[in-house]
């Protein structure tokens, strides 16, 4: 199972997170003990003070006892407070919580049951009487020992446990802060190395791909995690731009198969027609009457015609305007050529000078010749427009090129189709890097075709 990025940047985070809530709950367990433990003394002091106030109690008890069966007189005030302070010696002893041995002894309800006897309401024998709260306050005093002893004894274990405990948690919360940082450490470590190593291979490839090294870099049989999409978006554009770099050299190629072809039309068909023209000529001055002669200056016409449409397809075939002149240039030459007719639109040139300054290479150059002279005939074709424009302009870094007409605009549905001329263009412009868009024009009506091509 492979952990996610997301999962890795989270472990070293996470795992000192972890340690310090363990740290956390030792503090808490740690605090809980030792309130147990003061619970303790606390237990043992609400003893004591309630056996000095039994024993205090019983012996004012004792005496007021002794004075009634002395005296044999007794108020019914003196009723009211024996009996309120037989009942302060009973709560007293109530009040006592068992601890330690006393949990363990029956000394505790030894005590009770000679309370019961202490009743003052059953003492009628002054020495029964003397008997019975002698044994009494020897047995609280006995506890009260025994209470006194226990708790000296929890005091010093007490501070023994704090001192114990305090150290251990020192110790603890060293060795768990220790360890947190060095788990963190390690893991954020790992972690970030094993991240970096993919990042930096997927950098690698990216890298050569970018120099133009255009061999498939390796994609994972599966995607497990955020890098994996990240390789497979790399391999993915790789395959993508092996294809555009294709159809570049395919173009190129093309391009160069039309420049043989116009060159052996040219050396060879065009001379050859050329040499049928000047016998055809050299015929017509000897022709013996005039019907012949007539049939060979009609001859010599459409030879002539058949010579210019051949030059007119080796033009288009490969502009030569545009190796010798540039692109400005060829464009001015075909717009000359092609687009003065009667009957066709106006249109108006504008070459920006700077642009035979820039150093475009003849893929660039044809490819651009090749885009605007397909726009152009698309306005001539299908705007029915009166007027358009075309330019070839700088602007900042970019190269603009545009035709704009004011014809009847440009069909969205037609537009998004597939149109082979469209489409052509936009493959041609991909080929070279530019960008290519139909909108609106600025006339009230009609198309603007942009092709934008950054020129550093
Ligand atoms: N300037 C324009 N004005 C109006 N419609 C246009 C223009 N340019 C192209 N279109 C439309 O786009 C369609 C596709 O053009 P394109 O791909 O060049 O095919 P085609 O081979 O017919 O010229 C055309 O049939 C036409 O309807
Ligand atoms: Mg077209």
């Amino acid at each position: 199972m492979r952990i996610t990025v997301k999962q890795q940047v989270l472990m070293a985070p996470a795992t000192v997170l972890l340690l310090l809530i363990l740290l956390l709950g030792f503090m808490q367990y740690t605090y809980w003990n030792l309130s147990k433990i003061r619970q303790q003394s606390k237990a043992i002091g609400t003893t004591f003070v309630a056996l000095a106030e039994a024993d205090m109690v019983a012996r004012r008890l004792q005496v007021i006892i002794r004075t009634f069966q002395y005296t044999g007189i007794a108020s019914p005030e003196d009723m009211a407070l024996v009996a309120d302070l037989y009942d302060r010696l009973l709560a007293a002893i109530d009040r006592i919580e068992p601890f330690g041995p006393l949990k363990t002894s029956n000394d505790l309800e030894k005590l009770r049951s000679l309370a019961d006897k202490i009743n003052p309401s059953d003492c009628q024998d002054p020495e029964q009487t003397a008997e019975l709260f002698a044994r009494f306050r020897a047995r609280l005093s006995n506890l009260s020992n025994t209470t006194q002893i226990h708790r000296n004894k929890l005091r010093h274990l007490h501070t023994q446990d704090i001192n114990l405990l305090i150290a251990r948690t020192v110790q603890v919360t060293i060795v768990v802060i220790g360890l947190a940082i060095l788990l963190g450490l390690f893991l954020a470590t790992y972690f970030s190395r094993r991240i970096l190593g993919r990042i930096q291979q997927l950098s690698d490839n990216a890298g050569r791909i970018a120099a133009g090294d255009l061999e498939l870099p390796p994609a994972p049989e599966q995607i497990r995690d955020e890098l994996d999409t990240l390789a497979v978006s790399i391999n993915r554009m790789t395959t993508r731009l092996i294809q555009v770099v294709g159809t570049e050299k395919l173009l190129e190629g093309a391009e160069e198969e039309r420049r043989r072809i116009a060159m052996d039309l040219h050396d060879q068909t065009l001379s050859d027609l050329s040499t049928v023209l000047r016998g055809l000529q050299t015929l017509g001055t000897k022709a013996p009457d005039q019907e012949t002669s007539h049939s060979i200056t009609t001859l010599e016409q459409d030879l002539s015609r058949a010579i210019t449409n051949l030059r007119d397809i080796m033009e288009n075939l490969h502009p030569q305007t545009l190796d010798i002149l540039g692109l400005g240039a060829a464009i001015e030459a075909h717009l000359d050529r092609h687009c003065c007719t009667d009957g066709l639109p106006e249109y108006h040139l504008y070459i920006d000078p700077r642009v035979s300054a820039l150093n475009l290479n003849r893929v660039q150059q044809l490819t651009l010749y090749r885009i605007v002279i397909e726009a152009i005939q698309n306005v001539l074709k299908h705007a029915e427009a009166t007027r358009y424009e075309v330019n070839l302009e700088l602007r900042e870094q970019l190269l603009v090129m545009s035709v704009e007409d004011n014809g009847k605009g440009i069909d969205q549905g037609v537009y998004d189709g597939n149109g082979r001329g469209l489409n052509n263009i936009r493959e041609r412009a991909r080929a070279i890097g530019a960008k290519v868009e139909w909108n609106g024009s600025r006339f009230s009506s009609g198309t603007r075709f942009e092709l934008t091509l950054p020129t550093s």
